[in-house]
């Protein structure tokens, strides 16, 4: 499907995004773990946190969904039901990832699978780990979906220092942890988000930037109640559009403020953006409050290698922030970018450029500079979420507005983009 934007002028209001879709992925499976009824508010309703939901259904999880609530009765340690078809990750990496970790240490085989997208992402890295604990699991050569997970003899703790920045390794090897005895070590030294650990309240241990996460039986989840922050991620694409327009002001009400996902806010600050937090709560661990944003004059600064990780889904919106700030946007040392949804420093690149404006991409770095010299343009989403919503933004911005390709992928994260828009365009 293609979505036309036309051109903006304004926006003022505020909106209650649903849940965080990290947070939302690890309440429905610490609660299909948990032996009893658990309670989520505020779910995620996009497509990724769906697969999860069907994923566990598939294995004997009873869940009763009602709009942004969740009912969820758990099987409990070791209980799940042998599945009698493979289990489909649908577009969501922490699906795979995470239940990789959770089904290497069940009684029975199990196939994981995924869409097109999902098939071409790398699985060797959690692969990796849960071998070294005992899983058994076989993928294809080059280390992609299907995962067949045959039952273990016994999983045994490791110790393992994440090589890669990626909170979904770091809590597939948690998760797998919780059904050792005996303790595990995941040290994280890119301070990835810490959802998992928070949830599960895990021991952690600070040695300079390096985090060290202990994990074993003791931790299993219980069944709880969980309230799901707004996301920050669905968040920032208001933001970036509030920024950039005259005369705007928008309220965000109660978004996920976990200080491993607020590099965005961090960073956007630097660039001379208004932005204010006010009336900031906790639950579970979970830091959240209101975010007000008002107009701003931008303009671009260095983004250190270091905050990367904790900004890895929101360049996409923030590149379209840099493009109408002063200077170069430039980003750097980001390599996994190029193993999300889509490559996304080439889907970011292949639709600045359809702008004319001036592009360097290498392996692990892109720059963006130079005027808009084409007004109406039609971007490809590359059916990923967070490239779509990042260019509806863009479209909006622009003299003549712009078409977006593939549009309906925005679900994945945020299935009512569009009439979130509608509720605060004056
Ligand atoms: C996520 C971790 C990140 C992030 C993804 C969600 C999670 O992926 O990009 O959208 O919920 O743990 P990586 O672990 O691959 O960095």
């Amino acid at each position: 499907m293609i979505q036309e934007f036309n051109r903006i002028e304004k926006v003022n209001g505020e909106l209650s995004l649903p849940g965080d879709k990290s947070i939302s992925h690890r309440a429905v499976i610490f609660s299909a773990m948990a032996d009893g009824v658990s309670e989520i508010t505020n779910l995620s309703d996009g497509e990724d946190v769906n697969s999860t939901i069907s994923f566990l259904e598939l294995v004997g999880t009873e869940i009763e969904r009602v709009g942004r609530s969740a009912k969820i009765r758990g099987s409990g340690f070791k209980n799940f039901k042998r599945p009698i078809s493979p289990l489909n990750a649908g577009n969501s990496g922490t699906t795979a990832r995470l239940l990789s970790g959770l089904f290497a240490a069940q009684n029975f085989n199990s196939v994981i699978i995924g869409d097109d997208s999902l098939s071409k992402r790398p699985m060797d890295r959690v692969i990796h780990p849960l071998k070294l604990m005992g899983a058994e699991i076989e993928t294809t050569s080059s280390g992609t979906l299907p995962l067949k997970i045959f039952p273990a003899e016994k999983l045994i703790p490791i110790d393992y220092q994440l090589p890669v920045a990626s909170a979904q390794v770091k809590s597939a090897v948690l998760i797998a942890a919780l059904h050792c005895d005996e303790i595990t070590c995941v040290t994280d030294k890119y301070q990835t988000r810490d959802h998992t650990e928070r949830m599960l309240n895990l021991r952690t241990a600070l040695s300079g930037k390096e985090k060290a996460i202990y994990s074993s039986r003791e931790n299993y989840p219980l069944p709880k109640s969980y309230f799901v922050p707004s996301d920050i991620s669905t968040a920032s694409f208001f933001i970036v559009l509030t920024l950039l327009l005259k005369n705007s002001e928008l309220k965000l009400n109660n978004v996920c403020l976990n200080e491993t996902r607020t590099g965005i806010l961090k960073v956007l600050k630097e660039m001379g953006g208004d932005i204010e937090i006010q009336n900031e709560k906790e639950s579970n661990g979970e830091l959240f409050g209101d975010i007000i944003v008002r107009s701003s004059k931008l303009k671009n600064v260095v983004i250190e290698n270091e905050i990367i990780p904790n900004i890895i889904d929101e360049i996409p919106i923030l590149s379209v922030a840099g493009l109408f700030a002063e200077g170069m946007f430039k980003i750097e040392s980001a390599k996994e970018l190029r193993k999300k949804e889509s490559d996304r420093i080439k889907s970011l690149c292949y639709n600045y450029r359809l702008l004319g404006v001036i592009v360097d991409e290498s392996p692990d770095s892109f720059s963006i500079s130079g005027e808009i010299k084409n007004h109406s343009p039609s971007f490809e989403s590359f059916d990923d979420h967070r490239i779509a919503m990042a260019f509806s933004v863009l479209s909006m911005l622009l003299k003549e507005g712009g078409k977006i390709n593939k549009f309906e992928c925005v679900s994945i994260s945020n299935p009512n983009f569009i009439s979130q828009l509608k509720r605060i365009v004056r």
